[in-house]
């Protein structure tokens, strides 16, 4: 599983380039499949997830060339529509592919997926909006079988606004011979990069990123090359590296928009955040203030990917920090985790109390899910003395070179396979 191995307490200094965004790239790999031609996508991160997804192009009958930050896939041999429980069990996203093959060959034999467990994590939003579209769904024994001849289209209201729901319907319905309109679609901007990527390929998709989108579906896709968005959770979590060790840093590659619901979580904590085009430049106090009650909700509310990462800020900010997860139900591993470290937490349902120590110590933890396991190396770099941050391979799932960067702004930390 491997662990970082961290000695707190050291400022950091420089700049640091933010990867591409990992649930942009992931819709986007799978969405390759249902634009059926050969399709270059650029700046993929180099994440775990990521060697899952090829794992399930190849399965598919994909051919897939990687070179650095390029992921190169030509569909054209797909010759399978079955998804091994296995390669759906390594992550999320490999939901996303129902929508996908159903677009390409018309059927899907998959089952549910996998993931971080900060929650139930359902499907029964993706399975609800397949059924709308006209696909017949069976499950039985764990296995869940889908066909459509022929996408109906029309109007489709979410419950939630979901995001993975709202990419498998945009891709379910891209290659049809109709028009669907999802009401209370997900606006995250992850939303928007797929929707441009299917664009770029000749698809015809108006209101991404706003709450109403609609898709009209077109006989073909093309080929087309496409640069993934950069990671707005990563470059949160790197101001949060800066804020508790009192440093200033240069993030780049940030847009800043879609990190403005963190934004004033810093400024009131006493950082100052500059941005220039896609430079950022946070400047961080000696002590960090608390910051006004978190409230994680649906963009462009505040992220609930960032919720762990900012608890570890508010551990060390001096005042009482509120944070209510409202999204997932079991998001909150990390508290027993930096407990151990020194923070004063109370937790009662989905609110917890975060009461900002002077200085965390330094201890053995557990990363419980990728962005815990972030926080819990944020919090380490603050901490009196050497944190060991175990089950580091959820971290890998959405970070990549993550102790190379930090090393190389001045952070002591180094990676521990365990053999
Ligand atoms: C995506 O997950 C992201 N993952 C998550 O990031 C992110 O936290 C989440 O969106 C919310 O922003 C990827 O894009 C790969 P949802 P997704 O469907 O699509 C419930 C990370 O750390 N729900 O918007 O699974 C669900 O249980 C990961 O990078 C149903 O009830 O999120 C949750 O409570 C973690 N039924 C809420 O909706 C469904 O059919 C939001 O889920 C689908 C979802």
């Amino acid at each position: 599983m491997g662990q970082y191995i961290i000695e707190g307490r050291n400022r950091l200094c420089g700049s640091v380039k933010v990867q591409g965004a990992k649930n942009s790239a992931l819709p986007i790999l799978a969405a390759t499949v249902a634009v059926g031609k050969p399709c270059i996508i650029h700046n993929c991160p180099d994440l775990s997830d990521i060697n899952s997804t090829v794992k399930i192009l190849k399965c598919l009958g994909c051919k897939v060339q990687r070179s650095n930050g390029m992921i190169f896939v030509d569909p054209g041999h797909l010759v399978k529509k079955r998804i091994s429980d296995v390669l759906m069990r390594e992550m999320r996203s490999s939901i996303i592919f129902l929508g996908a093959l159903l677009s390409s060959v018309g059927e899907a034999v998959i089952s549910a997926p996998g993931g971080c467990d900060i929650g139930l994590r359902p499907i029964d939003i993706h399975l609800a909006s397949m059924r709308k579209l006209g696909v017949n769904i069976t499950e039985s024994h764990g296995e869940i079988r889908c066909s459509c001849k022929k996408i109906k289209g029309g109007k489709i209201v979410l419950p939630f606004p979901s995001v993975g729901a709202t990419e498998n319907i945009i891709l379910a319905s891209v290659k049809s011979n109709c028009v669907t309109t999802i009401i209370n679609a997900a606006r995250e901007p992850e939303i928007v990069d797929l929707a441009m990527f299917l664009n770029s390929c000749g698809a015809r998709i108006t209101g991404a990123g706003e709450s109403t989108v609609v898709i009209e579906g077109v006989d073909r896709l093309n080929s087309s090359q496409y640069a993934v968005m950069p990671d707005r959770i990563v470059a949160c979590t790197y101001m949060a590296a800066a804020a508790v060790t009192g440093s200033t840093l240069i993030v780049d590659d940030v847009i800043p928009v879609h990190i403005t619901p963190v934004f004033s979580c810093f400024e009131q904590a006493g950082c100052r955040v500059e941005t220039s085009g896609t430079q950022l430049r946070i400047t961080s106090p000696e002590k960090l203030c608390a910051f006004d009650r978190i409230q994680t909700m649906p963009y462009p509310g505040f992220p609930t990917d960032c919720q762990a990462i900012m608890m570890a800020v508010a551990s060390v900010s001096k005042g009482v920090t509120i944070i209510c997860e409202n999204i997932f139900e079991n998001r909150f591993q990390h508290i027993g985790e930096l407990r151990r470290m020194g923070a004063n937490i109370k937790v009662q349902d989905k609110i917890a109390v975060v009461d900002g120590v002077d200085c965390l110590q330094g201890a053995f933890v557990h990363s419980t899910d990728l962005r815990a396991g972030a926080a819990l190396v944020v919090a380490g770099l603050c901490a009196e003395g050497t944190t060991t941050v175990d089950r580091i391979s959820y971290i890998d799932r959405g970070y990549a070179s993550f102790a190379e960067n930090l090393s190389a702004l001045g952070a002591v930390i180094q990676r521990k396979d365990q053999l």
